[in-house]
């Protein structure tokens, strides 16, 4: 396959604020430079140059961080990294920081370009992400089709951000897979990823493969893979080649991602990390898995401070949902306690909460309540475009967990809370499947108020309660 039938699929670029535009003006020149004169190493300061330029990255970091009057604290908010990254690099314990979180530290810090370039060299890292590139062409391939927008604001999930940021650009882990049931809200999350990566100036591809999970409202996918193509991972080895930079493999599901071979892609590509939406994860070594659960749910009570109540995560989406079609939605002491048991009862999950308030238009929320668990096509869109629902979503996750975990499930389905203990007599390896279970979204801690205890998500309680139906078993059959 031709590497134009390829640029099709992934998006390479760079920062596009006008911070980097300016920046990426002046790289045009850099890469005439070194297309006439070949690579172009930036000279690193020696020891003749004093003794700032000799500090190492720690005393650097340090020494700025104080002129700037911030705490650690102040500066990992500020740089959008965790403070115990900030702490290992201020004690040493990484001296070869990735030049990412350089980056934006740099940016963090209001660094001049001088001060910028000596920290990237303390750091040992070029300062310019061409000079990064060794197998740049001069001649960039042309800007292909964007990863898509994020739909909208992201609720909640800022430490799962913080953790995936992380994972990517502190420690450098060249693949990390998000993973959690059809609707959880992995796109979204790896979307606002993209957003503060390639604000930072990363280059990032995206690949949507065919197939993958797709439900009602799912973004479209502008990096999906022309008709026709054979073989995805020879064609996305061939467009990234030797670069740096990100690739997110968007719902690749059980059974490969769209037939993309992630472990032999990071073999080819060195500079290549990878980040995977997807059911399950793909058990390659080295791989991060960063379950995805629900958002927070409120607590159940006789009375709301709605302000608050409107803050609780599952809340704030239903209401911003709701609002879309009735703007005037508010919550009110005649509907609070319906919103309240409806998010508890969805178990937080985005979709469900997006499907429910969907259907908010033709039943009030007590009405919604009171349908619930007898009228499954709540679990559906109300736009009716005949994607799949989503108790055939959960059913597809369930079907991909080992046959112990399923037996787990169906024994524990119907009771309201058990602990690992309570599975011993069910499987040789009850802690395994119930991690198992745990990573696949299926199951969740029962709350705070119970701890050592968990429960099953209420849609696989819903699944099960389904199928045992004369209909549901002829279907699910
Ligand atoms: N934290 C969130 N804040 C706002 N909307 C969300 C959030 N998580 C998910 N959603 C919305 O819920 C729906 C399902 O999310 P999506 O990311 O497509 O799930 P998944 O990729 O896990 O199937 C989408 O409409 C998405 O925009
Ligand atoms: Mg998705």
């Amino acid at each position: 396959m031709a590497r134009g039938d390829t640029c099709g699929e992934i998006d390479w670029r760079v920062n596009a604020s006008p911070h980097t535009v300016a920046k990426n003006t002046a790289t045009g020149l850099l890469l005439r430079e070194r297309a006439v004169g070949g690579p172009r190493r930036r000279p690193l300061p020696t020891p003749s140059e004093g003794p700032r330029e000799t500090a190492s990255f720690a005393e650097l970091l340090k020494r700025h961080r104080g002129r700037r009057g911030l705490t650690q604290q102040q500066l990992a908010d500020f740089a959008t990294l965790s403070v115990r990254a900030i702490r290992d690099l201020e004690s040493g314990r990484v001296r070869r920081p990735r030049r990412e979180s350089v980056g934006l530290l740099a940016d963090a810090l209001r660094l001049s370009d001088p001060e910028r370039q000596q920290l990237h060299a303390a750091g040992g890292s070029p300062a310019d992400l061409r000079d990064a590139l060794p197998g740049l062409p001069a001649s960039a391939p042309p800007a292909l089709p964007d990863p898509p927008a994020p739909p909208g604001a992201l609720v909640g999930r800022e430490a799962e951000l913080q953790v995936l940021l992380d994972q990517v650009t502190v420690h450098g882990h060249r693949l990390v897979s998000v993973v959690g049931i059809s609707g959880i809200g992995k796109t979204h999350l790896v979307l606002e990823a993209v957003r503060a990566l390639r604000a930072r100036g990363w280059l990032v591809g995206w690949h949507a493969p065919a197939g993958g999970t797709r439900c009602c409202g799912a973004l479209p996918a502008p990096g999906g893979p022309p008709p026709g193509t054979a073989d995805p991972t020879t064609d996305l080895v061939a467009a990234v080649g030797e670069r740096h930079g990100l690739l997110v493999i968007d719902g690749a599901d059980a059974s490969g991602p769209g037939g993309v071979d992630v472990g032999e892609l990071l073999r080819r590509c060195p500079g290549l990390h990878v980040v995977v939406t997807s059911l399950t994860p793909r058990y390659l070594p080295g791989e991060r898995v960063l379950p995805l659960t629900a958002l927070a749910v409120p607590e159940e009570a006789l009375d709301h401070d709605h302000v608050r109540l409107g803050e609780v995560e599952s809340v704030a989406l239903f209401l911003s949902h709701m609002r879309r079609s009735q703007p005037g939605f508010r919550l009110r002491e005649d509907n609070a306690h319906a919103v309240v048991r409806l998010c508890r009862w969805l178990d937080g999950v985005p979709r469900a909460l997006e499907y429910a308030a969907g259907w908010g238009l033709v039943y009030p929320p007590e009405l919604l309540l009171a349908r619930a668990g007898r009228d499954f096509s709540l679990l559906s869109s109300p736009a009716g475009c005949g994607c799949q629902d989503l108790l055939r979503s959960v059913a597809r996750s369930v079907d991909i967990v080992a046959e112990c975990c399923r037996l787990v499930l169906a024994e524990v389905a119907d009771r309201p809370h058990w602990t690992v203990g309570d599975l011993d007599h069910l499987v040789p390896d009850p802690a395994a499947a119930l991690h198992t279970l745990l990573v696949h979204g299926l199951v969740r801690p029962a709350g705070a108020h119970l701890p050592e205890r968990f429960t099953a998500l209420q849609l696989v309680r819903l699944l099960h309660a389904r199928d045992r139906t004369p209909a549901g078993a002829a279907r699910a059959g």
